[in-house]
């Protein structure tokens, strides 16, 4: 029996619960035309994805929005079926901007919570209207950073109502700790949202937050689209890899599909991004095969430790995450 994804949601430490699939939405605004999310997002509800993974640095989530909306008023799902993740800018951190922030969001998705709002980098930047305040040497303008006081407001807006759960970004296990042994801590932080794929398997990170109840949503899970103005394109291309291509083989499944299913199985959410029909589709049937116990390990052994996305353009700042093992 297929199957489907709505019996595949992990629980979270809050009580509530996560599709362990989601729909990736970044796409570069200059080379996306207008609609293109809003079509594909609804093409996605139609699919069956209900986790939808955004961000206002993505620029398009009015299209998001729209697009739940307009499933919505069809009749095809109500609010309580979608899981919509939002995250929380660099530019946005200090306490006061914190509920303003969300509520901005929450006002151009046109809906009354976000499922999951998380800080999207552990890195605060000069905040203002600069998405990526620069100096007048090209110098990105930092700020002082304090994830602790940056918590107890995104506390504040999830008893308020505005959010069911609360998470976090690219932490690293000290920059969790801060959070975890805050004194008077109301919520941990129920889901960390890192780089996570074959290439990529996270081993100590993903058995820290396994012992603290953290869930790990994986990013890039199939490779990243090895855009290099983001993307450190040096390391191999994930899709190529033999095994995942061998393996694929063998269920009459894509090496996009291994790479998916080896992460679900394990218990690491995953949020690939297509805006592809065709794709959108192959991404999503990752429930009608499982991978053996010598299949999962032959994968985990793939783990080169190299990231694609390093974000190397702020190693400077004082809580850049990567410089640490884990
Ligand atoms: N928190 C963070 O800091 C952070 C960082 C990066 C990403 N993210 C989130 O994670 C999502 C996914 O990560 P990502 O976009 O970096 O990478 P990804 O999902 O690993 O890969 C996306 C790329 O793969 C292509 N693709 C999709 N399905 C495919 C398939 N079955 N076969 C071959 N190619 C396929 C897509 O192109 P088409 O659209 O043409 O199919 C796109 O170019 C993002 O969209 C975003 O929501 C978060």
């Amino acid at each position: 029996m297929e199957l489907t994804v709505e019996q595949h949601r992990i629980p979270l430490n809050d009580g509530n619960s996560i599709p362990v699939l989601g729909l990736g939405t970044y796409s570069p605004p200059a080379t996306t035309p207008k609609g293109t999310c809003l079509e594909s997002v609804k093409l996605a509800i139609d699919i069956g994805y209900r986790h939808i993974d955004g961000a206002y640095v993505y620029y398009n989530e009015n299209e998001v929005g729209e697009a739940i909306r307009t499933k919505i008023a069809e009749g095809k799902v109500k609010r309580e079926d979608i899981f919509y993740c939002g995250k929380l800018w660099n530019t946005c951190h200090p306490p006061e901007l914190v509920r303003p922030t969300l509520e901005k969001t929450l006002k151009t998705l046109g809906l009354d919570y976000v499922d999951l709002y998380i800080v999207e980098l552990p890195m605060a930047f000069k905040p203002g209207d600069a998405i990526y305040p620069r100096d007048e040497n090209g110098k990105y303008i930092y700020h002082k950073t304090d994830l602790c006081a940056t918590w107890e407001a995104l506390e504040e807006c999830k008893e308020a109502g505005l959010v069911k759960s609360l998470g976090v970004s690219n932490f690293n296990r000290r920059q969790l700790e801060l959070i975890l042994n805050k004194p008077g801590l109301k919520y941990k932080p129920t889901t960390n949202q890192v780089e996570c794929h074959p290439y990529f398997t996270q081993p100590k990170l993903l058995e820290f937050c396994r012992q603290h109840d953290i869930v790990i949503v994986g990013y890039s899970p199939i490779g990243t689209s090895r855009d290099a103005s983001w993307v450190n394109v040096s390391s191999p291309p994930l899709l190529e890899d033999p095994t995942l291509v061998r393996i694929g083989k063998k269920y009459g499944k894509t090496s996009a599909q291994v790479a998916l299913r080896f992460n679900a199985q394990r218990g690491v959410v995953v949020i690939p991004k297509s805006f592809n029909p065709k794709r959108m589709t192959e991404n999503f049937k990752i429930f009608d095969f499982s991978l053996t116990d010598e299949e999962m390990k032959d994968i985990e052994a793939l783990n080169k430790n190299i990231r694609y996305v390093e974000l190397l353009m702020w190693s400077d700042h004082p809580e850049y995450p990567f410089k640490e093992e884990y």
